[in-house]
């Protein structure tokens, strides 16, 4: 009995130093604060301390291309990114410098990146022909050429496998609808004749790559 309560105290003890440092680093208006420890300490609330994120709300960022990281960590800062939830949740961090956004940036896009589990395989299949071929007839280019055979991404192309892929699907809405995201001329255009039943298949597939789909050659035969 005293034992229990003495381990109750400490966890309390520990719990509140633990808060305590947490309070002091969340300042992330100090430029001293190194990248690593506001990406364990506050990113990792919404986007996991791995950058592998719950809720498509938050966008996974393990594994993302490091100067796509940059691009969008800079665009938030400027509030040029101006889509709702970029202004509820990340237009606070205006005060990161250069140098940590750096930081942020390569210590996510160094994280291994997950894949989620593969839903509808009809739609998942239907999803796979677009990201490998695009839509020619309605002169949707595909996804491939640009994000990437396995859709990890590069340089400025961001990765796309194991994103949400509620998250995905929003994107696309918001690149073929508003002007929300500014380095989106180029996604405007692919997107710009996609149907909303194109947009959940592309992404329910990138979200789960499933290597079958993947290594299957031709369009599933209903095509
Ligand atoms: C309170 C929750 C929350 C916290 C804390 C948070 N984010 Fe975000 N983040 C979001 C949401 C929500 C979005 C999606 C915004 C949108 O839909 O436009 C987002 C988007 C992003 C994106 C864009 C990803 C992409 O695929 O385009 C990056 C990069 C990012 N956050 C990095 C960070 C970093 C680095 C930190 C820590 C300094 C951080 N976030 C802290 C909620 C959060
Ligand atoms: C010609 C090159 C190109 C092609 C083709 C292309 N994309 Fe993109 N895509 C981009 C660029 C560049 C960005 C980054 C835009 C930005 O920074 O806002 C992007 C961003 C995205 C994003 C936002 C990712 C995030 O984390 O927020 C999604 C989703 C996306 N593309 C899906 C697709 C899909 C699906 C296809 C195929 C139908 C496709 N893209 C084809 C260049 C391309």
């Amino acid at each position: 009995m005293q034992k229990v309560t003495r381990f109750i105290y400490l966890g309390f003890l520990l719990a509140g130093s633990a808060c305590h440092d947490i309070e002091r680093s969340r300042s992330v208006d100090n430029p001293a604060v190194a990248g690593k420890t506001i990406a364990l300490q506050v990113c990792s609330n919404c986007h996991g301390v791995n950058g592998v994120s719950v809720s498509p709300t938050f966008p996974k960022l393990a594994g993302q291309r490091q100067e796509y990281l940059v691009d969008q960590l800079t665009d938030f800062k400027t509030h040029a990114r101006t889509d709702p939830n970029a202004k509820r949740f990340m237009w606070g961090f205006t005060h990161l410098t250069e140098a940590q956004i750096d930081d942020l940036a390569a210590y996510f896009s160094s994280q291994p990146a997950d894949l989620g589990e593969a839903g509808d395989r009809a739609l998942v299949n239907e999803g796979k022909v677009i990201f490998t071929s695009g839509l020619p007839d309605k002169g949707v280019a595909a996804c491939v050429s640009c994000h990437g055979q396995h859709g990890e991404g590069m340089n400025r192309f961001p990765r796309l496998a194991g994103q949400h892929a509620d998250y995905v699907e929003k994107q696309l809405e918001i690149f073929q609808h508003t002007e929300d995201r500014p380095r989106g001329e180029v996604m405007k255009a692919v997107c710009a004749n996609m149907s909303e039943r194109d947009m959940r298949a592309v992404a329910a597939f990138v979200e789960a790559f499933p290597p079958e789909a993947e290594a299957a050659a031709s369009p599933p035969a209903d095509q």
